[in-house]
């Protein structure tokens, strides 16, 4: 495992993507060159620490050139509501990271696939950027408004296809039936993105015995395993139930398919 720190971050930008994604970019050097993809960091948001415990963001981008990592965020809450107007360059956040299992990259001529649902395309982007072979990848949401990064991945040199819900951009439907087109081709599958889009993609994927690595999204409170607030069920021959509860943020957040229970 990578090297874990706690520090204090400097902002350089927080900009509106588009409707309520923003992108985050702090100064954090140590966290920048240990970062793996997939993994987080739990940070504390200025002018809320009294109210608000550390949040978790998916670390989207590494740049070891600025020294920086890059997090998108929506809007979604009244953390993230506060977050979205911290704008001045220089404020100080404190973060703890990298965090979490990473994904595992592929061998070196592997070509894969990445699927992503909404914004969850941030968390497999770092795994894009590492792969010596671009992947191909899969990007839906419920219409253009959820689409991001797409000129991100293009510029890694990746193939990318879209599908929407409501058609508005892309293939209409889910991603899942872009996947169907290719799934036979595929080294292996890295999947993040709402529980249903996962839990269909492993329905597709797992049957074909192609390795699936997915990022379980699930709200967690310290990070660090000590207060079991971001559990998830995953199998386990040795208990009597056929089994237990994992800690994601720390097994987690990236987990080979096979694993995860589905209630
Ligand atoms: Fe506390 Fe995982 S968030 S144990």
């Amino acid at each position: 495992m990578p090297e874990k720190y706690q520090i204090n971050a400097e902002l350089r930008c927080n900009s509106t993507i588009k409707g309520d994604y923003r992108k985050l970019e702090l100064h954090a050097p140590e966290i920048a060159e240990s970062a793996q993809p997939g993994q987080f960091v739990h940070v504390k948001l200025p002018g809320l620490e009294h109210r608000i415990l550390r949040r978790p963001f998916s670390i989207c981008d590494a740049n070891l050139a600025t020294g920086t990592i890059t997090i998108v965020y929506k809007v979604v809450g009244e953390g993230t509501a506060h977050l979205a107007t911290i704008q001045k360059a220089g404020t100080v956040f404190n973060l703890l990271g990298p965090l979490g299992k990473p994904y595992e990259l592929p061998d070196a001529d592997e070509r894969f696939v990445i699927v992503a649902g909404g914004y969850g395309c941030a968390a497999t982007y770092l795994l894009a950027k590492k792969a010596s072979v671009k992947p191909l990848v899969l990007i839906g949401g419920r219409s253009s408004d959820d689409i991001l990064l797409v000129d991100e991945y293009q510029t890694l040199g990746c193939d990318v296809r879209i599908a929407t819900n409501d058609g508005s951009q892309g293939r209409k439907g889910f991603v899942t039936e872009l996947l169907k087109d290719c799934c036979g081709n595929t080294a292996m599958v890295a999947a993040c993105g709402p529980n249903p889009m996962l839990k269909a993609v492993s329905d597709m994927i797992l049957p074909l015995n192609i390795p699936l690595q997915i990022s379980l999204d699930h709200p967690m409170c310290c990070g660090i395993g000590a207060c079991f607030a971001c559990v998830v069920k995953v199998r386990d021959n040795a208990s009597p139930d056929g089994w237990r509860f994992s800690r994601s943020c720390l097994e987690g957040p990236v987990y080979d398919a096979r694993e995860v229970v589905w209630d």
